[in-house]
């Protein structure tokens, strides 16, 4: 790590020890042994308090504010890890070595390389579709990149960048190929599971999460009117993203911040995404597809699109002073105000713990985030005082990731994109943990419709 980035670990160990002061009291974490099918839970609508599966992958302590990956508690990841290391984690079960970790870089870099799926994703109108709408788009073409034998052009070659001048990209769009089984990374049949497969389901996870930052990049710089630029290999993950993006190498200072927004974002429980991804993967589709899944329920703004919903509340609120008069009307109108309050966490969430102090330091240096970040203390400080007493309602992950975004340079509606960037780790490591036991998920809901309707032909109605 840089010695230049130290302040940003010292933030971070700060956080991590109001943390624990203000948690100690609560009592030790439930359900954390085995199951024994079937259990019995108390199910609340929208499956709160459903047991869908056991995992190893990685835990929240709403009561507690603990986020766990892989049994690493989340300040020292932060601290410590870069993103690469984390997503390893989740995916091998195990912190990397220093040749294991220069391996899965390697393999990352070449995964990163998608010229021709960048290509395809150049021909569809940008300007009228939402980013989130494209990256998914985007896992498509990959997919069909990965089952057409199409894996040599996802090494890097400069000889096929993509920052070639449009004219000479070639148009041999349709695939040649044979069909490859790799994505099929679900062992069709359990009895027969082959070492190749785990190996080939793990090769399409690391395609994923390299290239789920790649297309991102590509479709920023699509809609800014500019050409996507290929990665720069001697970049590690987070610098890389933000390196596509803008077509800038970033500070050491900003190479960190974007590290940490990404492994606090890598993984979180059975949220709406991974779920979806998880249901998906349990019919026996494949990765590809079931990272698709995640990406659309992600683009929702009760889930990843509530980062971007803050920054343009905030802006709607103008300024500190105007907060209480804001809350009052949001409060009187039963209007949830975005940034606030979570599923499980009822204490604060670790990750705002952290954005929250990174966002007012890099605050400091980016003047135009300055009233927005004074604006969201104000609010901060009125919701908990009121809704935090009265609901345990504190700021989650997206009240401050917004704000660091934003001081990076990152347009707003990239935001629930980054999102994806990370999270796709933790999609597939769950997704890959899942089908090792699969189940297909089949959840039923209570019919309370009629029972002996007669059918009324159509000219009668
Ligand atoms: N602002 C105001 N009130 C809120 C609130 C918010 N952000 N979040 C929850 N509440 C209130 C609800 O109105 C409800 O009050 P009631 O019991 O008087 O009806 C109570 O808290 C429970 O809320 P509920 O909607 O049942 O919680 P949930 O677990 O179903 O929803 C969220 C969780 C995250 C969807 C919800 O808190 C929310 O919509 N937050 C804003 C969007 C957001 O920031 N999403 C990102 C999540 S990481």
């Amino acid at each position: 790590m840089h010695n230049e980035t130290q302040h940003i670990t010292k933030l971070i160990l700060d956080a991590a020890n109001r943390a624990r002061e203000e948690t100690s009291d609560e009592k030790e974490p439930q359900l954390t042994q085995p199951a024994e099918w079937p259990i019995e839970c108390k199910i609340g609508q929208g499956l709160e308090g459903a047991i869908a599966c056991e995992t190893k992958i990685g835990y929240v302590n709403g009561k507690k504010g603990w986020l766990i990956y892989q049994g690493h508690d989340i300040f020292d990841l932060c601290a410590h890890a870069t993103y690469e290391e984390v997503s390893y984690l989740l995916l091998h079960g195990k912190l990397p070595t220093t040749g294991e970790l220069a391996d899965y870089k390697r393999t990352l870099a070449r995964y990163r390389m998608l010229p021709k799926t960048i290509r395809r994703l150049t021909s569809y109108p940008f300007e009228s579709m939402l980013p989130m709408s494209a990256l998914r788009l985007g896992t498509n073409l990959m997919r069909q990149a990965w089952t057409s034998l199409d894996k040599e052009d996802a090494r890097p070659d400069t000889e096929t960048a993509i920052s070639t001048d449009e004219d000479t990209v070639p148009s041999d769009v349709e695939s040649t190929g044979t069909a490859l089984p790799l994505v099929s990374d679900v062992p069709r049949d359990p009895k027969n599971s082959l070492r190749s497969e785990q190996g080939a389901s793990l090769d399409a996870c690391c395609h994923l999460v390299a290239g789920v930052g790649a297309i991102t990049a590509s479709i920023s710089r699509l809609r800014n009117d500019r050409l996507p630029i290929e990665p720069d290999p001697d970049l590690g993950h987070a610098a890389n993203l933000l390196y596509m993006m803008t077509g800038r190498r970033p500070s050491p200072e900003e190479e960190r911040v974007m590290d940490v927004a990404l492994i606090l974002h890598a993984d979180h429980g059975m949220n709406a995404s991974t779920f979806a991804a998880m249901v998906v993967a349990s019919t026996l589709a494949d990765f590809y597809f079931s990272v698709g899944a995640g990406i659309g329920a992600l683009s929702g703004p009760l889930h990843g699109g509530a980062n971007e919903e803050v920054l343009k509340m905030l802006k709607e609120i103008g300024s500190e002073d105007r907060v209480p008069d804001w809350f009052a009307k949001a409060r009187a109108q039963k209007r949830k105000i975005m940034g606030f309050g979570h599923r499980v966490y009822k204490a604060y969430d670790p990750r705002a713990r952290i954005l929250g102090p990174l966002a007012a330091y890099l605050a400091e240096k980016t003047p135009s985030a300055q009233p927005l970040l004074r604006t969201a203390k104000a609010l901060e400080n009125q919701v908990v005082g009121t809704l935090g007493e009265e609901k345990k309602i504190f700021p989650n992950v997206d009240f401050y990731s917004g704000l660091v975004y934003h001081c990076l340079g990152i347009p707003p509606e990239m935001f629930t994109p980054i999102f994806a960037v990370s999270r796709v780790a933790g999609w597939t490591a769950r997704v890959r943990e899942y089908v090792q036991s699969n189940r297909i998920f089949r959840p039923r809901a209570v019919y309370t419709g009629d029972f002996h309707k007669k059918y009324v032909p159509i000219s009668d109605r």
